[in-house]
């Protein structure tokens, strides 16, 4: 798959970033980076010269590259009925590729998205999604499967999750809530997704961890999607402070919007602000609700380091039906990821350990207000409902687990091992529901809070 020749890498540097070089000088010449690392964003800045195209498409190899005509007909022309979401870059379409359409391509859904070009977001945010959904592969990360660079269109292709964004499932008005359990899975999975990008030889920080940019697939796996503000961690000797500070309010993390400093642990806060939307069942930001309780954060705070409180934190819509003991833990975890200290923060590593033991726990009660009502003779009695749902909850569980297991294992076995490349998990995953969710960028510094190293 070749890039196009008129890719040019002039207007691509992130210019809010500002990486703090020491005097001995990290730059590193595209053509001395060695064949195992992997492109990035910063590759990109630090360099006075434009990569080589062909290191890029070495590196994006499984990336399809698609033409506007191609995506028209397999999106009904980007039609209403097709609409699956937007948020600040723009919106995005379901569509269908049947396996006449390339060589290699499996007939599959796919969710499309159109980049506004009178929107927020521009062609940086398109570029930092094609170079890091390009390279990094994993369960937990939305798969990326080609992009579209003609004139002015940026699109992206995406394999379809046919649950839409977690913001859907979570706070949808209608229908029963998402059981314990499930959020569980979420929470962990996604922890998943982030510890495999902190943990990356150059650690990435994805900086929009929220709702709406997780994505589930049929059997509830979440996988972490949107990296339009995604960029690379400082290296050992480097830290980063932007100028402008990107994000979305209610979800990052407080050192980061009053100095600019940008670490992994940003991500971590913001994991604990998902945390607390699953199990408070409230969103990070809600005006609707009284003064008090409008950010999620600091109404919680108080009531997550009391254990007694735990009800009052607790997602009435679950009716009680969680574990106790699990929930009082994931409730600690939250509270430890919400630190104003990032040092008092826990890593995504230790995050997943926390809470992928809740998952076994069994102290879930049925249900303490069960109202049995009586049947018809045909009618399955709410009982046994119940229960068949609790039952369904756990082998979801089970069964991703597995899943999650084996696919890893396989990747292992399977991936070449090309000599003087470092593996890259390859994962083709499974996929809708139009929702609006709102990619709220904004700029709050301006350079008179730029925070130097000393
Ligand atoms: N792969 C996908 N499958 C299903 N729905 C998707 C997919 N990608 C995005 N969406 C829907 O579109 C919304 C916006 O997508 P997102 O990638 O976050 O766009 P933006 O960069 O504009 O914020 C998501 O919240 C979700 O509802
Ligand atoms: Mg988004």
């Amino acid at each position: 798959m070749k890039l196009k020749s008129y890719f040019s890498w002039k207007n691509f540097l992130p210019n809010c970033i500002t990486p703090q070089v020491p005097s001995s000088g990290l730059k590193v010449h595209p053509s001395k980076r060695s064949s195992s690392q992997r492109v990035s964003l910063s590759d990109i800045s630090h360099c006075d010269s434009p990569l080589l195209l062909s290191d890029l498409s070495n590196s994006l190899v499984s990336l399809h590259v698609f033409t506007l005509k191609e995506l028209q007909p397999i999106t009904h022309f980007f039609s209403k009925s097709n609409f699956l979401g937007e948020g600040g870059f723009g919106s995005v379409y379901k569509g269908f590729i049947d396996d006449n359409l390339r060589p290699g391509l499996k007939a599959q859904s796919v969710a499309v998205k159109v980049l506004d070009l009178d929107g927020t977001q521009g062609h940086k945010e398109w570029l930092a999604e094609v170079i890091f959904l390009g390279q990094l592969k994993h369960p937990h990360l939305v798969n990326l499967i080609g992009y579209c660079y003609e004139d002015e269109q940026r699109l992206l292709v995406y394999e379809h999750m046919e649950r839409g964004s977690l913001e859907n499932q979570l706070f949808k008005r209608y229908g029963p809530p998402l059981p314990w359990l499930t959020r569980l899975k979420i929470a962990v999975g996604t922890a998943k997704g982030l510890t495999f990008l902190h943990e990356e030889e150059k650690p990435v920080i994805y900086r929009d961890f929220k709702t709406s940019n997780i994505l589930l697939d049929l059997a509830y796996n979440a996988k972490v999607s949107d990296f339009g503000l995604a960029t690379d961690g400082p290296g050992e000797e480097e830290t980063y402070v932007t100028t402008c500070v990107m994000g979305t309010k209610g979800y990052a993390a407080p050192e980061y919007i009053s100095t600019g400093h940008l670490t992994t642990m940003s991500d971590v806060f913001s994991f604990g602000v998902v945390l607390l939307e699953l199990l408070t069942g409230r969103q990070s930001v809600d005006k609707t609700r009284p003064a008090r309780e409008k950010n999620l954060v600091e109404w919680a705070r108080p009531l997550l380091k009391n254990p007694h409180k735990l009800h009052l934190i607790m997602d009435p819509r679950l009716e009680g039906q969680y574990s106790t003991e699990g929930a009082r833990k994931a409730t600690a975890l939250a509270y430890q990821s919400l630190s104003n200290y990032p040092k008092s923060r826990p890593t995504m590593r230790n995050v997943v350990k926390a809470l992928q033991p809740l998952l076994d726990l069994t102290d879930i009660p049925i249900g303490p207000f069960v109202y049995i009502v009586p049947t018809q003779d045909n009618e399955v009695p709410v009982v046994q409902k119940i229960e068949e749902r609790y039952a369904k909850q756990c082998n979801e569980v089970k069964i991703e687990k597995n899943d999650v297991e084996k696919q890893e294992k396989e990747e292992k076995s399977q991936i070449p091992c090309r000599k003087g490349r470092t593996h890259r998990r390859r994962v083709k995953h499974s996929r809708s529901r139009a929702i609006y969710s709102d990619t709220d960028l904004y700029k709050t510094l301006g350079s008179s809070l730029y925070t130097p190293k000393h």
